[in-house]
């Protein structure tokens, strides 16, 4: 296996870096071998309860019952409703292991009709609930944090029907988002969306975040691809909005309620959503770059030069893989023959092209990288030859979130800001830590590891992780509200893709208006007048 060289004109182009090009490389299964470093995973999570004292348990709602409890194995049967202490952990406890609720009960319907059922149940009774997904949400959005009734879709898995010509797919919303992209495959088609939690989340998980991910560059937003939606309110009654109409301009366009409502409104069940053709052909180029501006010089040339076929623009600071290289433990793509280690570029760029013309479209990304490297925008690239060798490039963007708590834990801020400041966050925060005495890579005393920043710059969406080796209140503090002061100054977004949740429920003013937030609250209050759903997070 070798990765293709890109053509150079002698000595004024850097070289190529070819290190990872020299064996089959290892995929998934070495993150296995690098546990040590998931030190957290032996840490019991605290409970958000006793780890936030200010929120406190709301006395309207009811505590769960034994003839709450037969009443729900009377509507799912028994084994869909789970009440053992050691089952109910992963449904409690967050991706992150940031969060944990104490839910008693774990629900799992099979079907719309017994979501209605239970949540009339819940509404009439005065029981609260968490709807959730895969759980595979980074705000603490998809966990409880009292005792409040978890409603799991995971029943709910069934592809319903997919139509060749349209593209339009109807689902269940308990499809996790790799099998509906696996079924799609089958059938030429592509989901709109892709992120690195695919094995895990669902696709109505996806819709309840309105989800991002690596490709929202060329497929636009889920609020755009969705057509249709079947949703349960909470009092019972069934929303059937799942149409297969691009257009329709009757009246309020109500299923974008839904998208990104984080389970507050009420429960998704099913999805119309219309899938583009699949790409025939694809690529991926890895390059290193000399500063954050040539970051962004690189962008606009991709677009305007890969234009039609650019299908992702993902960038990563060196720190971000530095902390991938020893998760993975793997050599780095533009590492040298004899030292393995992540060069010193302070930036790198993920660059996917992907079209229907395997020559015409490799052609146009060579000649781009060409031109790029010739007046020495990019400093040094590398280009997948093979699915392989693909899938290992994007392992380098997509195992940071994974390796950003190898340490102990991440705290996560994920925002829109003005592309020329994006970075300067990062360094921001990194400053202000180090002012603290709260951050150090090498000693192992200080709770901060590292502040590192990589995303979806073709969105103008930055992550910035804070890596820690505890979630300590020391650097929760320093991070918030200064963090959401910074993005608020540059009119950013203080959650361009992960939402508010649980994490962000104080801050929801640093990027709405207060006009915005009551009309937030009147819609809740009207669908949801005794704010059952998903309590304690986001309103
Ligand atoms: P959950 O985590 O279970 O729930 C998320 C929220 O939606 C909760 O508030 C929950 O109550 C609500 N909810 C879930 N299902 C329903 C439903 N059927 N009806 C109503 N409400 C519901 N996010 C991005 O945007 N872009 C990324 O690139 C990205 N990458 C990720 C990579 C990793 C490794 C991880 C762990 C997460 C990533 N995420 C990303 C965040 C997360 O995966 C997404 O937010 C995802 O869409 C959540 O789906 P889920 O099924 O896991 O939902
Ligand atoms: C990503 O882009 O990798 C995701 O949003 C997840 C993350 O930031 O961890
Ligand atoms: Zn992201």
């Amino acid at each position: 296996m070798s990765f293709k060289l890109l053509a150079r004109s002698a000595s004024r182009l850097p070289r190529l870096a070819l290190a990872i090009s020299r064996n089959s490389l290892p995929l998934a299964s070495t993150y296995s071998q690098h546990s040590q470093y998931r030190h957290h995973s032996t840490k019991t999570v605290r409970l958000t309860a006793e780890n936030y004292p200010d929120v406190k348990r709301d006395p309207r709602f009811a505590h769960l019952t034994d003839t709450d409890l037969a009443f729900f194995r009377s509507v799912v049967g028994d084994k869909q409703v789970i009440t053992d202490s050691n089952d109910l952990a992963a449904y409690n406890e967050d991706w992150m292991r940031k969060y944990r609720g104490q839910s008693k009960v774990v629900l799992k319907p099979k079907s719309t009709s017994e979501i209605s059922t239970l949540l009339k149940y819940c509404n009439e009774h005065l029981l609260a609930v968490v709807p959730q997904g895969g759980n595979t949400s980074l705000v603490g959005g998809s966990v409880p944090v009292f005792d409040e009734v978890v409603i799991s879709v995971a029943n709910l898995n069934r592809v319903r029907s997919f139509d060749e010509t349209s593209g339009i797919l109807k689902a269940d919303s308990g499809v996790i988002l790799e099998n509906a992209e696996s079924f799609l495959a089958e059938h030429g088609a592509v989901f709109p969306l892709d992120l690195g939690a695919k094995g895990s989340c669902f696709i109505g998980g996806n819709i309840a975040t309105n989800a991002g991910g690596l490709r929202l560059l060329r497929y636009g937003s889920l609020h755009g691809s969705v057509l249709g939606l079947e949703a349960v309110l909470p009092d019972g009654t069934i929303y059937d909005s799942m149409h297969s109409l691009r257009k329709d301009n009757t009246g309020y366009d109500l299923k974008q309620l839904f998208i990104g409502s984080e389970g507050t409104l009420g429960i998704i069940t099913g999805i119309s959503i219309l899938c583009p053709a699949r790409p025939r052909s694809v690529n991926v180029a890895f390059l290193g770059l000399e500063s954050y501006d040539k970051v962004r010089e690189t962008f606009r040339r991709a677009r305007a030069d890969l234009c039609e076929i650019l299908s992702a623009f993902e960038f990563m600071d060196r720190k971000s893989q530095v902390f991938a290289s020893r998760f993975t433990g793997l050599p780095h793509p533009l590492a040298g023959e004899d030292n393995t280690d992540v060069p010193d570029y302070p930036f790198y760029v993920l660059i996917e092209v992907s079209g229907s013309n395997k020559e015409h479209d490799d052609a146009k990304l060579e000649s781009f990288l060409e031109s790029v490297m010739e007046d020495e925008t990019v400093a040094d690239g590398t280009v997948s030859q093979d699915e392989t060798q693909l899938k290992t490039l994007w392992r380098w963007r997509e195992s940071i979130s994974e390796a950003s708590t190898m340490f102990g834990g991440v705290f996560k801020y994920d925002v829109s800001l003005p592309l020329p400041k994006m970075y300067s966050l990062v360094d921001s925060v990194a400053e202000r830590l180090k002012e603290k005495g709260l951050l150090s890579f090498e000693d192992s005393s200080k709770p901060v590891a590292d502040a590192i920043g990589y995303g979806h710059i073709g969105d103008g969406n930055l992550h910035l992780n804070v890596c820690v080796r505890e979630y300590a209140k020391e650097v929760e503090e320093a991070l918030e509200p200064f963090v959401y002061e910074q993005v608020q100054a540059n009119r950013g977004s203080i959650s361009a893709e992960h939402g508010v949740g649980f994490q962000k429920k104080h801050y929801i003013q640093y990027s709405k208006s207060p006009v915005e937030i009551q009309m937030i609250k009147d819609l809740k209050k009207h669908y949801d007048p005794k704010g059952i759903m998903n309590p304690y997070k986001y309103i």
